[in-house]
């Protein structure tokens, strides 16, 4: 990644302008900086999450006007002071939410929402376990599942992780795969969890369903790709009688409506206290190769987000 000075073209057709407050950082970024998401291509702007205020609107723009707020979660080109974006690539962002914060909660709570309310119902008294408890979409998710009254076991990384997960809600805390599913057969007698919520992806899904850390008929949520992308065997899911989702938020928020509809969910979640307090990690967007850095290093906890 290097800084360059681009200018920003007067807004056609549908388009706006936004001087961006705050850009959402995703792990997304860094498996699309090392060319494991798609190829390289020179010049590319990084990043496809942010928040600001409208500076400019095409001449077909009929649902924004200059000096909304607004936030979008699936847009390349994010880590820039000001952008163009297509108008039904954004949400309107409310007053009592801040551009930190929404850049902190689109493409992560949205994720959160669409893995632990829209796909599964979580209900109180259900034992979950929550892989990468201390990274953004897996605090989001021990959190959430925590406030609905679930019992949290979180997996992280590494001993210097453990505080974070028990902040985001974990009752147990496990550090590394094989601990976690030692820990589960434990607490649950052998039965296995309810419901796992996995950010590590690889072969993880598998080595669930064979330990019986999944309980039968409970539900593996893969959703991440730490260690790379989420790979389950048919028949490990058989044996095991288990069910295993993929879910990525593109397939699920495809239109403007859909966006919108998620993010006013989110949003309601946010205000209802289900994700706790949102207080991000904050990176002058000059200091984004740093970031990668400290991320590829496993060094980072929580939510970062970058500033213009
Ligand atoms: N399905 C979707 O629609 C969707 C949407 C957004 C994000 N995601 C995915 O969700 C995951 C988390 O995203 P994020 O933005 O929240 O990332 P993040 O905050 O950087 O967290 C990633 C976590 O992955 C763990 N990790 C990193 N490298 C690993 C490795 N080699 N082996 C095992 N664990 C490793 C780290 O935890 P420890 O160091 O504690 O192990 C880290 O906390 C990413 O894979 C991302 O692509 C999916």
């Amino acid at each position: 990644m290097q800084a360059e000075h681009r200018e920003v073209p007067v807004p056609s057709g549908e388009q706006v302008e936004i001087a961006q407050a705050a850009i959402g950082f995703n792990f997304f970024d860094v498996l699309q900086r090392r060319g494991l998401i798609s190829e390289n291509e020179p010049g590319r702007v990084m990043g496809i999450e942010g928040a600001g205020r409208v500076t400019a609107v095409g001449p077909r723009v009929t649902d924004f006007a200059v000096g909304d707020r607004v936030g979008y979660l699936k847009s390349q080109g994010a880590y820039a002071g000001a952008r163009l974006i297509e108008s039904d690539l954004l949400f309107p962002l409310p007053d009592d939410v801040s551009f930190e914060v929404a850049a902190a909660l689109t493409v992560k709570g949205s994720t959160a929402w669409l893995c632990a309310v829209r796909l599964v119902e979580l209900e109180p008294g259900q034992t979950v376990l929550v892989t990468t408890a201390a990274g953004g979409v897996g605090s989001l998710i021990a959190r959430l599942a925590a406030h609905r009254g679930a019992r949290v076991i979180g997996s992280v990384g590494s001993d210097a992780k453990r505080k974070v997960a028990r902040e985001n809600g974990a009752a147990d805390v496990t550090v590394g795969l094989n601990d976690a599913i030692d820990q589960v057969a434990w607490l649950t007698n052998g039965n296995g969890v309810d419901i796992v919520f996995d950010g590590i992806g690889a072969d993880t899904a598998n080595r669930l369903l064979e330990s019986g850390t999944v309980r039968k008929d409970g539900t593996i949520v893969s959703f991440g790709a730490g260690a790379g992308f989420p790979r389950a065997d048919p028949d490990a899911i058989a044996r095991r009688g288990a069910a295993v989702l993929a879910p990525q938020v593109p397939n699920y928020v495809q239109t403007a409506s859909d966006l919108r509809g998620c993010m006013a969910k989110v949003l309601a979640l946010y205000r209802a206290g289900a994700f706790g307090e949102i207080s991000p990690t904050v990176y002058p967007l000059s200091e984004a190769p740093l970031l990668h850095d400290q991320v590829e290093r496993r060094a980072v906890s929580g939510i970062s987000v970058l500033v213009a």
